[in-house]
């Protein structure tokens, strides 16, 4: 039984009854691991119907089909085949981070909405081709970032908000497994031709947006990066698979201090593997009061602890401890799958906008091109 305090409380957010509906028609390109949860996702919303499904491994579609019930569902071979045979209102491009450009853009193309994962992709060529693509399709293409729906994650964007620290003018971010290179499924995370950026694009990627969302996406102006593979490449990283070590192709830490406009500094590391826990917390240093937030064991879409702003309460030095909110990872996939179909269906705006992550996929271009030259480079980020 309910208390009487509990007469007091109101439901901010009102279910929308999507039961009466047209459905829309959704395809998935790539039905690897990540597909698992759109497809669950998907499967929550009555107004959706799964109509496609393509994989480049043949037989991978129909069996991942087969696995979730889909029994209408036509599977193809290539994501080209999949969309010359479907009238779709939207894809879910599932595919490892080489094809998300290619994909993408021709779905939109066909004029089709996307929902791509993240990184957005791997170079800064093919984020301007999809903004490019976007543009002149006029559909909506969103990002994968479902970790910043968290509800820990709104608050540390309301606190930077709200003016409680004052200007930023300096950012540590990043993260790191102790051991956590992603190869359960096979090496399409270790090589190049599959995934392009290792730890970098697939975690840093996280860590980036988390800061960047919060003070409002400032352009990149310049980088100095770095890089290394010291743990990927080791044949005694995987005792159960040694022949990964030889294919082993990006990196699996980075570091990186970045110029934003505006005068802010972040200070960047990620790691798959390291000899440490963790290096180190999330800080956001502003001129009134500073903002920690504990770092995480491995990016599940949460912060790891509760948060403290560090300021000053007439002349004394004080610390406000900020409670940890609930939060539930399969409702984060579950939103993200929701917020996309709710702008298709409203022609909203994409609920992860690539006017933002374009800024993001130019840092991590930026990493990249600065640890190979050796030198600090500048980051330019044309106008679609
Ligand atoms: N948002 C998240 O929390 C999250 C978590 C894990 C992975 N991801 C991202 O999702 C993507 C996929 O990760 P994964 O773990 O599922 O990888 P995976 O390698 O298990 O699956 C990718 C699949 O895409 C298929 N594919 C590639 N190109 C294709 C094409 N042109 N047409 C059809 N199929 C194609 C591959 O054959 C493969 O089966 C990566 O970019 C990764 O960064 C996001």
């Amino acid at each position: 039984m309910g208390s009487n305090l509990d007469r007091f409380k109101f439901d901010t957010e009102e279910a929308r009854d999507y039961s009466g509906e047209k459905k829309l028609k959704i395809g998935i390109i790539g039905t690897g691991w990540i597909a698992e949860s759109h497809v669950d996702s998907y499967k929550r919303c009555p107004d959706v119907e799964i109509v496609a499904a393509a994989d480049l491994v043949p037989g991978k579609a129909k069996a991942f089909c087969e696995k979730f019930g889909l029994t209408e569902t036509r599977c193809y071979e290539s994501h080209t085949d999949l969309l010359a045979n479907e009238e779709l209102d939207a894809v879910s491009v599932c595919t490892y981070n080489r094809t998300h450009a290619v994909c993408t853009i021709d779905a939109l193309k066909k004029g089709v909405h996307v929902l791509c994962e993240k990184p957005m992709c791997v170079t800064m060529d093919e984020a301007v081709e999809m903004r490019r693509a976007e543009k002149e399709s006029g559909k909506i293409l969103s990002i994968g970032f479902q970790p910043r729906l968290d509800e820990n994650m709104k608050m540390i964007k309301k606190i930077v908000s709200s003016g409680e620290l004052g200007d930023i003018y300096y950012i540590q971010t990043g993260g790191g497994r102790r051991r956590g290179i992603p190869t359960p499924f096979g090496t399409t995370f270790i090589e190049d031709k599959t995934a392009g950026l290792g730890a970098l694009g697939d975690i840093g990627c996280y860590s980036l947006d988390m800061v960047l969302n919060a003070i409002g996406y400032p352009r990149p102006l310049t980088v100095s990066g770095y890089k290394s593979a010291f743990f990927g490449t080791r044949p005694d990283y995987y005792p159960k698979h040694p022949e990964y070590a030889g294919k082993f192709e990006v990196d699996d830490f980075a570091a990186a201090f970045i110029r934003l406009e505006g005068g802010i500094i972040l200070d960047f590391r990620i790691a798959w593997a390291m000899n440490l826990d963790t290096p180190g917390d999330t800080i956001i240093m502003g001129t009134k009061g500073s903002l920690r937030i504990p770092s995480t064991e491995c990016w599940n879409g949460t912060v790891g602890g509760p948060m403290k702003i560090y300021h000053e309460v007439c002349g004394a030095q004080v610390e406000t401890e900020i409670p940890i909110l609930d939060s539930n990872t399969d409702d984060l996939f579950y939103k993200k799958i929701r917020s996309f179909l709710d702008a298709v269906r409203d022609g909203g705006k994409a609920p992860v906008p690539t006017e933002q992550i374009i800024y993001n996929q130019a840092i991590l271009d930026g990493i990249r091109r600065s640890a190979e030259a050796g030198h600090e480079v500048t980051i330019e980020v044309p106008e679609v």
